[in-house]
């Protein structure tokens, strides 16, 4: 992304069109850089309308994030933020950061990755000004092995948050996607730093789109969805500031009890809850049954007619198959 692209962008509003020339002033830059920025974005899947004598205006509302008024609001719970507009991976940073002493309750986002990264080695797209991508910190007094469940205690403060805000349909697929519909809403990448047997560190990566599902769907060619489909037009500062809320609550929980006290709610949110799935587990082999639900170490509980496995793995991809 070209360093002015997201100067041109805050410029820009949906109300009214700005010209070229009056941009490029404020900017201090030639016409023609804005001009540039202003494909890249579009090329970027920004919807601007760009009219000859008028200028530029965008196609829909667009909220960027405000570092200031998100780090005055997270001071206020003792948490510190990090906004850049771009990063490779805000996954990537926190993790350098962490090991190099960045404190407790830590949170790196940005407006844009270039090389956002998701589960199982796959890459993960937001939209720029349509997504949130953010990771915390999370210091525990538990070691690693402490840890179990803890992505699925994660799921459920996510799917807290975006109910919170109007998502009513939000659920958990396992081990921690949030669906609406069997549509991907957000994702979560969750890293471990630190002694295997001390304290730990996790960073908990997540990525939510907030608008332009459509075009990640046919992008993907997979169902997506976003926030702005299912509670209308809201302010992606609100939006990061409600999910960091119960994730913060969440993992205060979580280090005190650990997951036994989310599964009844991680069930009850459980989008595939006693369906037919199938489990492709990274070693090749698969097998397909009903899904009953997780156990205390946050499990999946496949019910395969012959007997109950429990699927640990992080490696286990949960798909729906005709019965
Ligand atoms: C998945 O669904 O596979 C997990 C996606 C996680 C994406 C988020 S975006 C913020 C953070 N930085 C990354 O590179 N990945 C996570």
């Amino acid at each position: 992304m070209s360093p002015r692209l997201l100067a041109v962008l805050r410029q820009l509003s949906h109300a009214e069109f700005r010209s070229g020339q009056g941009l490029a002033a404020q900017l201090a830059c030639s016409r023609a850089s804005v001009h540039g920025a202003v494909a890249e974005a579009q090329a970027l899947g920004v919807p601007i309308h760009a009219l000859r004598g008028r200028g530029y205006r965008l196609a829909a509302p667009l909220s960027w994030l405000d570092g200031e008024k998100l780090d005055s609001a997270l001071g206020r719970r003792g948490m510190s933020l990090r906004l850049f507009d771009e990063q490779e991976s805000t996954n990537t940073t926190l993790m350098r950061w962490a090991q190099a002493g960045a404190p407790h309750r830590a949170v790196v986002a940005a407006e844009w990755q270039t090389r956002g990264r998701g589960r199982r080695g796959r890459d993960w797209l937001g939209g720029l000004g349509g997504s949130l991508a953010f990771s915390l910190l999370w210091r525990s007094t538990r070691p690693a092995s402490g840890l179990s469940g803890l992505s699925l205690a994660v799921g459920v403060a996510l799917v807290r948050a975006l109910r919170g805000l109007g998502v009513s349909g939000a659920q958990v697929k396992w081990p921690n996607d949030v669906l609406v519909a069997e549509a991907k809403l957000a994702g979560v990448l969750i890293e471990l730093t630190g002694d295997v047997l001390g304290p730990s560190a996790a960073v908990i990566g997540v990525g939510i789109n907030v608008a332009g599902g459509a075009l990640l769907t046919d992008r993907l060619g997979l169902p997506v969805t976003d926030v702005q489909a299912h509670a209308g037009p809201l302010d992606r500062n609100q939006i990061l500031l409600a999910l960091l809320a119960e994730l913060d609550g969440a993992l205060h929980q979580f280090e005190q009890e650990g997951f036994p006290v989310f599964r009844t709610e991680w069930q009850a949110c459980h989008a595939h809850r006693d369906q037919r799935v199938r489990i492709d587990m990274a070693s090749g082999e698969g097998f397909s049954g009903l899904a009953r639900g997780v156990d205390e170490q946050g499990a999946l509980l496949v019910d395969t007619g012959t007997g109950m496995r429990h699927v640990h793995s992080g490696e286990v991809s949960l798909r729906r198959v005709a019965s």
